[in-house]
């Protein structure tokens, strides 16, 4: 973890945020890498749950959150963790999660198991953050409270009638939705996996209640399906049907995929069968019907509601995790050297692809590189390179992840001819391999290459 938290670093793709002012804990800031490896995660995400199905469509609700909302959803109550003091070193602890945290005055020890160790009791900590809105608010008065809403869920079920309503949408549909949550986590820790700002990339799925547990199963399938599609191997997930004692209460079925990051498997998304739990208590702390009328058959029910959700930070951290790597490679004069190399699948690389050329000081060679640097960036993120020698550069877009490097040279321009005139070489990132491709086909090759 300790070379993938500084190449993310040193490479721009996530820096610890107001680093400045000694870091905002349990916050971080995306780089110019990062920003673009999330945006197309998010992207795909989009494209795979809303795009291209007909029975999921959209939603961006406010982040700001009625504290009504989350009280009929139980958050006010009951979103906490249990949390212990230590007397002794002052830490504070969340108690079902001491394995791998330490005590503050001796490192070395687990809290509660060194000689001077002191813990409280454990009480519960609510996580979420509260705020006052409006200019004239009294900070005391609590009317005047709002939350930042501490999961994207709760806005797709109180808009669950109006987007039935206007999007005309028939049983089994979806509400998706990417956005921001917030979580006041009593440890953050292992990097970006548990911050206390964070997004997620959530589907509420409604159904009839004798499709819930079908749509549950099939829906683990399809995620863990698009997780392969990101690069992400199957034997690296891994499916915890979650035991009836640590489920929600509403729930009736839960899986939790995980992933093996280097500091252990844990969850990157959760699929749970949430009944009618929820549509049920806004239902009846707004006052409203939130009823489906089956035309055909005649039947009027709460609808049952099937969630995968996705935690799109610890997805990135996944990537990058499994990105890594170190390679011995030996070159014509038999010398070796370690190659850093970032082996995303095209589709999440952050540059698709750098255009070179052999020689910075040859006018045709920058004109040409140029060219194709206008004609690739309308569809996709380039980056053009002109400095130091081409290995050099290489190596650089390597440590990127960028999977295609373009490089102009003297047969591109016709020096040496004819035949290869027009032409660049292209070379893919985890092979070395080079290849003599015209540039005409830079662009549908490239598109293929990064769908
Ligand atoms: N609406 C259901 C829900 O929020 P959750 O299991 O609490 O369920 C879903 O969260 C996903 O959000 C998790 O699987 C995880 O990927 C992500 N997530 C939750 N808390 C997080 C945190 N503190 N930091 C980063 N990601 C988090």
């Amino acid at each position: 973890m300790e070379k993938i938290v500084s190449l993310c670093k040193r490479k721009g793709f996530i820096f610890q945020s107001a680093e400045l002012y000694g870091g905002l804990n349990g916050c971080w800031d995306y780089g110019p890498l990062g920003v673009e490896v999330k945006r197309n995660l998010k992207d795909y995400w989009w494209r795979k749950n809303v795009q291209e199905r007909d029975d999921i469509v959209g939603l961006d609700g406010s982040i700001l959150t009625h504290q009504e909302v989350l009280t009929a959803s139980g958050h006010v109550g009951g979103f906490s963790d249990p949390m212990v003091d230590c007397r002794h070193c002052k830490g504070r602890f969340r108690a079902d999660n001491l394995d791998g945290m330490q005590c503050l005055k001796k490192p070395s020890c687990t809290p509660g198991e060194g000689a001077d160790c002191d813990l409280t009791e454990a009480k519960e900590f609510n996580l979420m953050f509260q705020t006052t809105m409006g200019a004239s608010a009294d900070e005391n008065d609590p009317n005047a409270i709002a939350y930042l809403r501490p999961e994207t869920a709760q806005s797709i079920f109180t808009q669950f009638k109006n987007v039935l309503d206007t999007s005309r949408m028939k049983l089994p549909f979806g509400i998706a939705q990417i956005g921001k949550a917030f979580r006041n986590e009593i440890n953050p820790r292992n990097f970006t996996f548990r911050s206390r700002e964070f997004e997620q990339m959530e589907v509420e799925y409604f159904c009839h209640p004798d499709d819930g547990m079908r749509l549950t199963d099939d829906w683990l399938e399809a995620r863990l399906t698009f997780y392969e599609e990101i690069g992400l191997p199957r034997e690296k997930l891994h499916v915890l049907d979650v035991p009836e004692k640590d489920r929600a209460h509403y729930s009736k079925k839960t899986y939790d995929i995980e992933f093996d990051f280097p500091f252990g498997c844990q969850e990157l998304e959760g699929v749970a069968y949430r009944t009618n739990y929820d549509l049920s208590k806004h239902q009846e702390a707004g006052g409203k019907s939130l009823e489906y009328f089956n035309e055909q058959t005649k039947e009027k029910f709460v609808p049952h509601v099937v969630e995968p959700s996705a935690g799109c930070d610890r997805t990135v951290l996944a990537l990058i995790c499994e990105a890594y790597d170190e390679e011995e490679i030996t070159d014509a004069k038999g010398k070796t050297d370690t190659r850093t190399v970032m082996r995303f699948h095209p589709r999440v690389a952050p540059v698709k692809a750098a255009i070179f050329p052999l020689l910075k000081k040859n006018e045709d060679q920058v004109r040409v590189c140029r060219e194709i640097q206008r004609e690739l960036e309308c569809y996709m993120t380039v980056f053009y390179d002109e400095s130091g020698a081409v290995g050099r550069r290489y190596r650089r877009q390597d440590e990127n992840g960028t999977p295609f490097c373009i490089t102009v040279d003297f047969d591109t321009i016709g020096e040496n001819g004819e035949e290869l005139k027009d032409t660049v070489t292209f070379r893919h990132r985890d092979s070395m391999e080079q290849e003599r491709l015209p540039i005409s086909e830079l662009l549908p090759r490239l598109l293929k290459e990064i769908r």
